[in-house]
């Protein structure tokens, strides 16, 4: 076993940041790249890759590790991880005979309608789908991990999965600096937006967060408990249904316990495409992911861009040019299947994807007012977490799994510890009007009773030759999808190893606005300005997406990384 980079936080080793007991001793090794004979687990934390891994070291499939690294995150990883919230898995079996997409999306609550954050006069009312009570769908988590486990789990010990979660909520941990950032930084919108004290506001109300403070959840304890013990019905029926419902009465929200009790995670078909050689398996609405991954390979697939030179212009030009035509596509025609009739068929269609990209000049970036217009308005850091894991038998899992902006709603159910996502959204309020993420949606996208808000998650797996190859999957609202199209770009086109094609420099465009977005150091100067001679309006980017990602290499080791862009991300493997 190889570890490129190790950064030791030794959190509380030298118990210097506060830690009062020291059975909470975290010592936390962030590893960002390993090569691992038999197992690797990335996450956004390095507890949970732990976690995860000795799942798999005592037996467990990349399911079971899925299910504990889903419980640890919402524990250890508040910002993005949950159970109050939803996601996407993507799991592919070692013997490759099977395939699968598991959506455990929120759902618009049944007293959802369309214009509900609307005012009298048709505006839309602003933070009312983002803060608080009203903006939280019905959450998926639960029964999505219910469900895996029902159908894929190996160990068949559900307690067992949940246990480590349990504890962690009960004794506590010791927070990492981006997590003690995190929670100052949303203070305020966590004092505004709860109506019973949150453990993520000091008692003390002029204290700060630290590196190294203990961060003890025990509401959260009573509904990890409740679950381990009672499985779905754990949360989506009795105490905690209870509690829920009581939180959206005192604070005005719509989930009430048939909600609860009505929701369901779906098995769907996942979409398979091909790509030089590589089959690729992604996820289908209510995502937008797989279809605009596919039409993104399948346009840029025609040129050999490996030889134009990473990040040159006429490559950077070529993928926008390709973006621009997409994310259009994905702003009129994308939503949730099973309320809108979304062309699937068409939009894959190779002589469609072809035609859409036949007016595409190499030498001019053609104006996005002339494919359709749009307005951009980003206004919050946003979060949501992806974790890829292949077991001992090259199972392989990628999930997404979010509360849509960092820490959800900032709403936490009184009495039942857990924050609520503001998934809600991810719908369209009204056309023309863009979302956190400045993506824009119309009839497709717009909100009904029981429907899913359309995503952009993207877990991905790739196979070579009927072996897996890679496992991806990030954050980052609209910029998953051209992320996860830049890393297996980088290393099929521009044959990058996993760890390089990673923590490569990105960029990204959507169509709408109409501006290309690139992360510091992924231009040079003279690109810029060769970029901005084409007629393309360019804009820095501090940091695109937060990449957890594998790769089978020619010698069958697994390469795992965690993105460097973030200080906690970390890979375990054996
Ligand atoms: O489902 C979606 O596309 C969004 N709710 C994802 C949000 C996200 O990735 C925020 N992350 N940084």
């Amino acid at each position: 076993m190889r570890i490129y980079m190790i950064f030791t936080l030794a959190l509380c080793l030298f118990l210097p940041f506060g830690c009062k007991n020291p059975s909470q001793v975290a010592d936390y090794t962030i590893q960002k790249s390993i090569i691992a004979k038999n197992a690797v687990v990335s996450t956004a934390h390095p507890l949970a890759s732990e976690i995860g891994l000795q799942v798999v070291k005592d037996g467990g499939n990349a399911i079971d590790a899925a299910i504990a690294v889903q419980f640890a995150l919402a524990v250890v990883y508040p910002v993005a991880g949950n159970i109050g919230g939803g996601g996407f898995l993507t799991y592919r079996s070692g013997d490759g005979k099977i395939s699968v997409c598991l959506d455990f999306r929120e759902k618009a609550p049944a007293k959802a309608h369309r214009d509900m954050y609307l005012d009298a006069e048709g505006n839309v009312l602003s933070g009312k789908s983002t803060d608080g009570h009203l903006a939280a769908g019905v959450p998926g988590s639960v029964d999505g991990c219910w469900q895996m486990f029902q159908k894929y789990s190996k160990l068949k010990n559900w307690k067992r999965l949940l246990e480590p979660a349990v504890l962690l909520a009960e004794n506590g941990f010791c927070i990492t600096q981006s997590e003690a950032d995190g929670l100052n930084e949303y203070r305020a919108g966590f004092v505004k937006n709860n109506t019973t004290p949150c453990v993520f506001v000091k008692k003390d109300t002029l204290a700060k967060w630290k590196k190294g403070d203990l961060l003890q959840q025990k509401d959260l304890a009573v509904t990890l408990r409740a679950i381990r013990d009672r499985g779905r019905d754990g949360f989506y029926k009795g105490k905690v249904a209870t509690l829920l419902a009581a939180e959206m009465k005192r604070g005005g929200g719509l989930i009430n316990e048939e909600d609860l009790a009505n929701y369901q995670a779906i098995w769907r078909e996942p979409l398979r495409g091909n790509y030089r050689g590589h089959e690729i398996i992604s996820m289908p609405p209510p995502s937008s992911g797989g279809i605009a991954l596919f039409q993104l390979l399948g346009m840029v697939e025609p040129f050999d861009f490996g030889h134009y030179g990473f990040h040159s212009p006429e490559h950077i030009h070529l993928f926008v040019e390709a973006e621009r035509r997409v994310y259009a596509d994905r702003a009129k025609h994308l939503g949730d299947a099973d309320f809108y009739q979304v062309p699937v068929h068409e939009l894959l269609d190779s002589q469609y994807i072809l035609r859409r990209f036949s007016n595409f000049d190499p030498s001019k970036a053609t104006p996005s007012s002339a494919i359709e217009a749009g307005v951009f308005a980003r206004k919050e850091s946003p979060q949501t977490t992806h974790f890829s894991i292949v077991d001992t038998k090259g199972n392989a899992a990628a999930v997404t799994t979010t509360l849509n902006a960092g820490y959800g709603s900032m709403t936490v159910v009184g009495g039942a510890g857990f924050l609520l996502n503001n998934e809600m959204d991810d719908f369209s309020a009204k056309p023309g009007v863009p979302n956190l993420y400045g993506a824009l949606g119309g009839e497709a996208n717009a909100i009904q009773a029981g429907k899913r808000p359309l995503s952009s998650m993207t877990p991905t797996i790739v196979t070579k030759d009927g072996q897996l190859y890679m496992v991806l999957g990030t954050p980052g609202g609209t910029t998953i999808i051209t992320s996860v199209f830049q890393v297996l770009t980088n290393v099929v086109d521009f044959k990058m190893s996993m760890t390089e094609a990673t923590h490569a420099p990105r960029f990204h465009s959507q169509w709408s606005p109409d501006e290309v977005y690139l992360e510091k150091n992924a231009a040079s100067a003279e690109t810029r300005e060769k970029l901005k001679k084409m007629g393309h309006k360019v804009a820095g980017w501090p940091e695109i997406g937060q990449f957890e990602s594998i790769m089978r290499r020619k010698d069958g080791k697994l390469e795992g990384v965690a993105d460097k862009r973030a200080k906690d991300d970390s890979v375990s493997g054996y």
